[in-house]
């Protein structure tokens, strides 16, 4: 069989491609196997021309000018590269933060990555006189959802394509695919190597996939972590370290201020070092699949406890009662792909009206795998201390009150009790 008959002809979406259709390709470019791979076998298969787009969200250790020269060298006719930290940070990462955005109990960072991965495809692709977006997903993941949802609503004049989904290739002759069409292999990927893990981050995290976390029962091998120190390993002291706020953003570190992008790389240092951040977790994916991952997401695991810590402190009881529902509302839309839906820009509004108290500064003492918030101070508070303290009586609090209160309150609860138990 070769390689073009292996072009899908059964199409189960509207916006998936038809060969004919497909002339010039955007294609989403990490410069990893997958990706590499795509991109020679997209020329091969459709015949097509291919304009590479890589995004830098701030995943570390990535040199993007060998990226380019590599995309460059494989035949692609345009190579763009677009630092999106900046945006990353202002439009995704701020309003997470403002919704305490966690999925399951972990922080989302690959869910906010995409749909702006996915935009910035969009307008490159328009840009490029492409017809069709291609990315490197599998049909497994959340990740297609994410890059397709938003592929499809932005532009439902393109269409796409994601081989990786659709060829038949194994990994085996994946590799054999790369070394024939001289696409550089790493020892580490080559068959004696065995698969990597998959692993996606930027900015807020970091994940990895496949390999022994699939057997749920193997405890994590050291090897994978490769942002956070392992707690056994952390510094013995202890460290603090104090985040001011501004309407729900943080914007100051010790008191030094510092953009987002900035802020976030010097917290994650810092949570990293003290191994604060691991996350093994089994989640429920929009696919239907129960799938293990092991996280490394030490910026957002000081920076969101402290913003939802100060958040609860300038609030009353009845919106604290009220913000974790839609709080985890958002986080699910986000999750799910769908950034687009309407009812994410609502719950936005809230979130913003909410944030606009979330002002003041947070202390964090970070030790051995822990952050925990250990000192508050914000002008807009609802705390009184002479009110709290058990000391004092009097002013806006009546004790003597307490138990008329008590009597009402419980009111209809008793009421219940009595009927119940006659
Ligand atoms: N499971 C996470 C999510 O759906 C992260 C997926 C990242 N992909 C990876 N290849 N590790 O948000």
């Amino acid at each position: 069989m070769s390689r073009a008959e292996q072009i899908p002809t059964q199409r189960s979406a509207s916006y998936e491609a038809d060969p004919e259709q497909v002339h010039r390709v955007l294609l989403l470019y990490s410069g990893g196997l997958d990706t590499s791979v795509m991109l020679k076998w997209i020329q091969d298969s459709y015949g097509a021309e291919v304009v590479c787009l890589t995004v830098n969200l701030g995943q570390p250790g990535e040199d993007y000018e060998v990226i380019r020269g590599k995309a460059l060298s494989l035949g692609a006719l345009e190579c763009h590269v677009v630092d999106a930290r900046e945006q990353f940070a202002r439009e995704y990462l701020a309003p997470a933060i403002k919704a305490n955005a966690m999925y399951g109990g972990y922080p989302l960072f690959t869910a906010l990555g995409r749909p702006l991965i996915a935009k910035l495809a969009v307008e490159q692709a328009r840009a490029s006189g492409c017809d069709t977006i291609a990315h490197g997903c599998t049909g497994k993941g959340n990740d297609q959802v994410r890059i397709e949802a938003t592929v499809a609503t932005l532009a439902p004049e393109l269409k796409v394509i994601a081989p990786v989904r659709s060829w038949q290739m194994g990994r085996e002759e994946e590799i054999a695919y790369a070394r024939e069409h001289g696409i550089p292999v790493k020892a580490a990927q080559g068959a004696e190597g065995g698969a990597p893990y998959s692993i996606d981050d930027n900015l807020w995290g970091r994940s990895s996939e496949g390999r022994w976390i699939e057997d749920l029962s193997h405890a994590p091998d050291d090897d994978v972590f490769q942002l956070v120190t392992r707690p056994e390993d952390a510094p013995a002291e202890a460290q603090e370290l104090e985040l001011g706020f501004e309407r729900g953003v943080p914007v100051s570190l010790d008191g030094q201020r510092l953009g987002l992008v900035e802020l976030i790389e010097r917290v994650a240092e810092i949570g990293a070092r003290h191994g604060v951040g691991i996350v093994d977790h089994v989640e429920d994916r929009i696919v239907g699949l129960k799938v293990r991952d092991i996280y490394e997401v030490p910026a957002a695991a000081v920076i969101l406890p402290a913003h939802q810590d100060l958040e609860r402190l300038v609030c009353t009881i009845h919106q604290n009662q009220f913000k974790p529902a839609l709080d985890r509302q958002w986080a699910y839309l986000v999750y799910a792909g769908l950034w687009w839906e309407p009812l994410r820009a609502d719950l936005d509004a809230y979130m913003d009206s909410v944030n606009e108290r979330v002002t003041g500064t947070i202390g964090v003492k970070l030790y051995k795998g822990h952050a925990r918030v250990i000192t508050r101070a914000s002008e807009n508070a609802v705390y009184d201390a002479s009110l709290a303290s058990f000391a004092e009586s009097g002013g806006l609090f009546s004790q003597t009150a307490s138990p008329g209160f008590i009597e009402l309150f419980s009111l209809q609860s008793r009421m219940a009790w009595r009927l119940h138990n006659r």
